[in-house]
């Protein structure tokens, strides 16, 4: 497909949809691309939405990665405020809301993901905000500014880093986490007792296994909720952070193959070739066969910057596998969390401490005695060191983990 004749669209603006288009006109494809984004803005970073911009030390210009005018410079054409409606496979087109129709010679699909909503009634009032894109960003800053009581149903990433921000502005904040630790989906009991004791210290009231069962709202605005056991916390700002769901539905309606246990993510192989050879797919609305046989959404910019490279290569007919160790971050307070690769199903941790520095340490899991991820809390050394072990599958035993005298890997 490298010749002027090609014409390929791009459906989502965000990370990985930028990166599928850079990476085509990097690789030397020099026909028509045109970016689609539903939303307004040219392609933003989401990472600073839920920290400094929130805080006001990150302004909306520095979030842009490249604008409209620096994309028509690579011959990239993007279209703001064109959600596509449909894609027709057989005639290989899609439809925008506009109503216009795109032909395509190849497809890539980077719809991302949305907030998981809260069913429960009441979830529409006043008062009640989910964090995700730059719009979400700047109503939540600004409900902030007048906020006294705030509580955070969610203890994953978006909630904790939500709460650290509004800490940040002497809020009363209060954390509801249903399951019976912070950040369970991704980290060892360890790293959540770390956080949770981090989130206290700084004063927020944090209550897991707490499940919010009503929202009590008055003329329209919400006021507090009640939880299964029956406590009541005063509410005038509620984030609702508990997860995504991946923007398939269009995906899916046309025929492309999306794994029903990932939350019906696009199946992708690790080239980002999805079930129709015309049409690849990047970024959260994906899931990836893992070598244990089960599908699996990566939801990080690594990923989305990877399979986005992947899929362009895909979409020329070559192959650039993404074989890298999955790494994500969070940043709240003072800590730096790092996670290299991924921890489920690991049958023993192991911790290893800088000497003299309290809240410096990494948790190494292990799986029959193979190192399968690491997470670093201010810890950017061992992270940088986890990447390389599990990429290269360099050996490492626990017992150079424990002695942080010892390298962890040997000859360094
Ligand atoms: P998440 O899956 O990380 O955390 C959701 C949390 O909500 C979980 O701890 C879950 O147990 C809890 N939960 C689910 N239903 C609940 C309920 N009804 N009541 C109370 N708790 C409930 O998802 P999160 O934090 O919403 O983040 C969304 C996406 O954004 C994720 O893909 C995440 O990876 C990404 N993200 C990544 C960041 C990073 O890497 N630093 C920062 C912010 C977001």
């Amino acid at each position: 497909m490298s010749n002027a004749f090609g014409k390929i669209v791009i459906l989502g603006a965000g990370l990985a949809g930028l990166t599928v288009a850079e990476s085509l006109r990097a690789e030397g494809y020099d026909g028509a691309i045109t970016l689609v984004g539903a939303e307004a803005h040219a392609p933003y970073q989401r990472p600073p939405l839920s920290k400094g911009f929130l805080l006001g030390t990150t302004q909306a210009a520095q979030l842009v990665m490249r604008s409209p005018e620096l994309l028509a410079k690579k011959g990239i054409h993007l279209k703001v405020d064109a959600g596509a409606t449909v894609i027709d496979r057989a005639a290989r087109r899609v439809t925008l809301s506009s109503g216009e129709i795109l032909d395509y010679t190849g497809l890539a699909v980077c719809t991302g993901a949305r907030l998981r909503p809260l069913p429960l009634p009441g979830a529409g009032s006043q008062g009640i905000f989910g964090l995700r894109s730059l719009d979400d960003a700047r109503t939540l800053a600004t409900a902030l500014e007048t906020a006294h009581h705030v509580v955070v149903i969610g203890g994953g990433f978006i909630g904790l880093e939500v709460a650290a921000a509004a800490r940040k502005k002497s809020l009363d904040v209060t954390v509801l986490e249903a399951a019976p630790r912070l950040m369970s989906r991704v980290v060892a009991a360890q790293i959540s007792q770390f956080y949770h004791d981090l989130h206290t210290a700084h004063g927020t009231h944090i209550v897991c296994n707490a499940v919010v069962t009503e929202l009590v709202t008055q003329d329209g605005r919400i006021v507090a909720v009640r939880t299964q056991e029956g406590q009541e916390f005063a509410a005038d700002l509620l984030i609702v952070g508990i997860g995504v769901i991946p923007d398939t539905a269009m995906a899916a309606t046309a025929g492309i193959v999306c794994a029903a246990n990932a939350g019906n993510a696009i199946s992708v192989d690790a080239c980002s070739r999805t079930s129709d050879p015309a049409i690849v797919a990047a970024g959260d609305c994906t899931a990836r066969h893992m070598d244990d046989g089960t599908w699996r959404c990566l939801e990080s910019v690594q990923n989305a910057m990877e399979q986005g490279k992947s899929a362009a290569s895909a979409l020329l007919g070559r192959n650039r596998p993404f074989t890298a160790t999955p790494w994500f971050w969070s940043d709240q307070y003072n800590a730096k969390l790092q996670i290299a690769g991924l921890s489920g199903g690991f049958d023993q941790t192991v911790r290893r401490d800088t000497p003299g520095a309290a809240a410096s340490f990494s948790l190494f899991y292990f799986r029959n005695g193979s190192l399968i991820a690491v997470d670093s809390i201010n810890q950017p050394a061992d992270h940088t060191a986890a990447r390389r072990i599990l990429d290269n599958n360099l050996p490492l035993t626990p017992a150079q983990v424990t002695d942080a005298t010892l390298p962890l890997i040997s000859g360094c």
